[in-house]
């Protein structure tokens, strides 16, 4: 039931059609009795300052920010959460009684599902392969939680270096960068192994950030962003190597679940998300 007092969460991106946002937030609101509607707007580059300022005009009590806008929204926000900043990005913005302040949950919604899943990121070596905006967001979070090691491996080293000095400045993990050609011995002392590469991805399902070749035979959490389709051949592999995997559709229901929070101080359980049939767990 829309009245009166409905508040408005909005989606601000471009393209917005295929989001599985909406269908989840306003599951959320309707389980919770929360009097708020979500809705996706798409938005041109050159019209986002003035959707930003619409926020506040609107009185829209937050909002998701996708591609191509996680940066350059930060311009026009009135503060922006540290870890954000480090990741260079936002996806959340709670506009807290007209100040707009921007927040980002992908690296949160992955640590979630990580440690939703029984295991710990304290201590542990992870290694990442790519160095694009997913894996800035994740190696932040990851760095955030204490883990001991972040190793990030990608095709363009310059990127994986980049994402390597920010996390020298602001944590304590340690960290190294090296190419994208994965060996068995590169694998002995990793705990965790994220793909956020987007080799893989529908409708190239054939491709593959490692040699499928590589035998492993120690216990190690492999993970992909990838979450469409939902077993990507690099799980396959994993799997073929009786190793435990985490799918993206876990980190994209994370990431929502961290955002709801934010907006609503109700932490939802993945639970309350069964009926989503998009999400199809
Ligand atoms: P996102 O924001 O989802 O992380 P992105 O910033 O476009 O997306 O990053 C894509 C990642 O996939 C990058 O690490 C990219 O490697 P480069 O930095 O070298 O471009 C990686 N990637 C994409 N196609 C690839 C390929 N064919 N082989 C290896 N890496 C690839």
């Amino acid at each position: 039931m829309i009245n009166g007092s409905t508040k408005l969460i909005c989606l601000i991106g471009q393209p917005v059609e295929h989001s599985f946002s909406p269908s989840i937030h306003n599951c959320l609101f309707e389980k919770y009795d929360i009097n708020s509607k979500y809705m996706c707007f798409d938005v041109d580059k050159k019209s986002l300052k003035e959707a930003v300022n619409a926020m506040k005009v609107l009185k829209i009590k937050g909002a998701n920010v996708t591609v191509p806008h996680k940066v350059e929204i930060m311009n026009y926000l009135d503060e922006i959460d540290i870890n954000a900043k480090l990741i260079g990005a936002v996806n959340t913005i709670k506009n807290d009684n007209g100040r707009l302040i921007g927040y980002n949950t992908d690296g949160m919604g992955f640590v979630n599902s990580v440690l939703g899943k029984g295991y710990k990121i304290e201590g542990k070596n992870v290694m990442i392969l790519g160095a694009g905006g997913a894996a800035r967001s994740i190696a932040v979070e990851i760095a955030n939680n204490r883990a001991k090691s972040i190793e990030i491996r990608n095709r363009s080293i310059d990127k994986a270096n980049n994402i390597s000095n920010t996390i020298k400045e602001n944590f304590k993990s340690s960290v190294k960068t090296g190419n994208i050609n994965i060996t068995k011995e590169d694998l002995e002392n990793i705990d965790i192994l994220i793909n956020t590469t987007s080799l893989g991805l529908s409708p190239k399902v054939d491709q593959i950030p490692i040699d499928e070749t590589i035998k492993v035979d120690k216990d190690i959490l492999v993970c992909d962003i990838v979450y469409n389709p939902k077993e990507t051949r690099f799980l396959k592999w994993a799997k073929e190597n009786n190793l435990d995997t985490l799918g993206g559709i876990d980190m994209l229901i994370n990431q929502a679940l961290e955002a709801f929070y934010i907006w609503t101080g109700v932490r939802p359980d993945r639970e309350d998300l069964f009926e989503v049939e998009e999400l199809r767990f």
